[in-house]
């Protein structure tokens, strides 16, 4: 679905992604772990168009997206969830969502009753403000709000950050749902290695610009190199 080759992106003369490969197939969760300006936001904005690509390539079903502009990423099924749980504040919950839904032509009162099943808060909280939401239920507002788009790859840059470890346990676990309920196909970006590897169907490894390990998500999780480095073990 996903396949990304050999890409690189800079800030100015500062390069921060260095030749970076990986692929996504239809299905999978696929989870890069990493420390904070590895350059995973990097990553997940190039991916989705929002900063360009200094070299290689990024395919979608085989299509060649590199140049194309980030609204029509979109439209080929591509949908961020940015870090920092950007939510219109002003707005009540139920207009999020519609938001989110503003370009769908799927049933978008069936899509809004899947995403209040799945977050049972964002149904409770339906006319009030997004501002006024926690923290996580921002997080979760963030996610469901995207998946209105009825997005084919669902990008998430770091949804856990921030949040109580009980919070980040619910939205995980409404992720792996999705999955398991509708074949939703994942790209996640993560600092918290062990939340997003036990998610993951697998898993890369970003240090630094680079992707230095690769595998199933039960062997990185066992790798005693990556439990030293990011697992406190
Ligand atoms: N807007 C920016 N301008 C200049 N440098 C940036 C900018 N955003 C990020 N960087 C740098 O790029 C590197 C990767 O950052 P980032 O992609 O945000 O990493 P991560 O998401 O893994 O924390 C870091 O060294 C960071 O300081
Ligand atoms: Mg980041």
């Amino acid at each position: 679905m996903l396949a990304v080759e050999d890409l690189s992106a800079a800030y100015g003369r500062i390069e921060v992604l260095h030749g970076v490969s990986l692929k996504v197939d239809p299905g999978e969760i696929v989870a890069i772990v990493g420390a904070n300006g590895a350059g995973k936001t990097t990553l997940m904005k190039t991916i989705a168009g929002v900063h360009p690509a200094g070299g290689g390539r990024i395919r979608l079903d085989g299509e060649d997206v590199t140049r194309l502009p980030a609204h029509k990423r979109v439209g080929r099924g591509l949908s961020l969830v940015p870090e920092g749980r950007q939510v219109f504040a002003p707005l009540s919950v139920a207009d999020n969502l519609a938001l989110g839904a503003f370009r769908s032509e799927g049933d978008v009162a069936a899509d809004r009753a899947a995403m209040e099943a799945l977050f049972p808060i964002l149904a409770e909280r339906r006319a009030q403000t997004a501002g006024g939401l926690s923290g996580g239920q921002q997080q979760m507002l963030a996610i469901a709000r995207a998946m209105m788009a009825r997005p084919r790859l669902l990008l998430l840059d770091e949804p856990s950050m921030g949040l109580a470890p009980i919070v980040i346990k619910d939205i995980f676990r409404a992720l792996a749902e999705r999955h398991r309920s509708s074949g939703l196909t994942v790209l996640i970006v993560e600092q918290n290695v062990a939340a997003a590897l036990s998610l993951a169907d697998r898993g890369y490894v970003l240090e630094t610009g680079r992707l230095v390990a690769e595998g199933r998500s039960e062997d990185l999780l066992a790798d005693p190199a990556i439990q030293r480095a990011y697992l406190g073990g």
